[in-house]
């Protein structure tokens, strides 16, 4: 039972829909899940389903092109999505994770079961790469009750000449934290303008005690960013899919900072996730704006000048002989330059492909800001 290429786009087709649909749900619900864990595992996730949704629209292409793939979902696989349809994200997790893709996961197994190996190879090579991807998320964040819903997903029609429409979460009030985190109107009192200034006025933590504080406010500082770059990705389904996979993959660096900051935290200063208040007074000035000013206040300025800091922290902390916390600022630096990209890259976007556009609204922007970039 070997699939023609008609048959291969359909089923293709099919598991675009239902990751494209994970991308953006998990991307809405990433700031609304409380566990720090359970949050990172998302950013993880839908990083990867990112990626294997361009990958999946690169096989269309190569299979049939022009086209009308991938349409949009049959009405039974319609009905699954819009199961996922709730404000609640633990329900939306046990959806996600407990039937989309173990859904997904037993279509492919199919597919790979009558994959032709040679005349099809590059499907057969992401299929492989696709299931074992899958296979990874169900474990990390099992649901406890993994169905696949179809005998076969891949094998259900798709309705071509149409298209389905991403649905929106209401405006989020606050990013969710751990149950014994703190969150107070000023934040953290311990952290002082002088740790955000560029330039003299500069200063670097360099003491335990300081430390401490800082790297618990730095890690709540990252999981911010990655609730904004998510909701910028879900809050606006119809920018070009480039944009998502550029907002997906900043969701996983600032993911992966706060978990370098919390393992440092542990391993290094001796304090934890949950040993301060942290506030959220920075996050809704920023989550208040249109898209195009969180990238020209976000990437195009807070992580723009955040680039100087830490070259100059990391340059102070050598000379210290601090390697281990040096060694974080030099790829927090490697990392913020396509953050900052981001912002161009986008921003100009919006602005009709007028990169000096951009450039003259981050301009204007800024003069409404203090020396340690909060809105005055
Ligand atoms: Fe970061
Ligand atoms: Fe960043």
């Amino acid at each position: 039972m070997a699939y023609d290429v008609d048959d291969n786009a359909i089923r293709f087709s099919n598991y675009l829909h239902v990751l494209r649909e994970l991308v953006h749900l998990s991307a809405g619900h990433l700031a609304l899940e409380p566990r720090f864990e359970v949050k990172a595992l998302l950013g993880d996730h839908l990083h990867d389903d990112a990626r294997a949704v361009s990958k999946i629209r690169r096989r269309l292409y190569e299979l049939r092109h022009p086209s009308d793939y991938p349409g949009a979902p049959s009405p039974e696989l319609a009905a699954l999505l819009d199961r996922t349809n709730t404000h609640d994200t633990h329900e939306y997790l046990e959806i996600a994770y407990g039937e989309l893709k173990p859904t997904l996961i037993h279509a492919i197994r199919i597919h790979l079961e009558n994959v032709e190996p040679l005349i099809d190879e590059p499907s057969l090579r992401l299929l492989t790469q696709l299931l074992h991807r899958q296979e990874r998320h169900i474990t990390e964040l099992p649901a406890g009750r993994e169905q696949s819903v179809f005998e076969d997903l891949g094998a259900l029609p798709v309705r071509l000449r149409e298209t389905r429409a991403l649905r929106v979460l209401p405006p989020l009030e606050h990013p969710a934290r751990d149950a014994f985190i703190e969150v107070t109107e000023q934040g953290d009192p311990y952290l002082t303008a002088a740790l955000y200034v560029n330039g003299d006025e500069n200063h670097v933590p360099t003491e335990p005690e300081e430390q401490k504080h800082f790297f618990h406010g730095l890690m709540d500082a990252e999981l911010c960013a990655a609730e904004l770059m998510a909701r910028n990705s879900h809050e606006h389904p119809d920018m070009p899919w480039d944009f998502h996979v550029d907002m997906a993959r900043q969701v996983w660096d600032e993911i992966r900072h706060a978990e370098i900051h919390d393992r440092l935290m542990a391993t290094e200063l001796a304090c934890h996730w949950g040993d301060y208040p942290i506030g959220f007074v920075y996050f809704k000035s920023i989550y208040a704006l249109d898209l195009l000013g969180r990238l020209a206040l976000f990437n195009g300025t807070s992580e723009q000048k955040a680039m100087w800091r830490h070259s100059h922290r990391r340059k102070v902390l050598v000379e210290l002989g601090q390697e281990n916390v040096a060694r974080v600022f030099d790829y927090l630096l490697a990392d913020e330059v396509p953050h900052v990209h981001n912002g161009v890259r986008w921003g100009t976007h919006l602005l009709g492909g007028d990169e000096h556009a951009y450039r003259e609204k981050v301009r204007e922007l800024r003069a409404g800001l203090d020396a340690t970039g909060m809105p005055v």
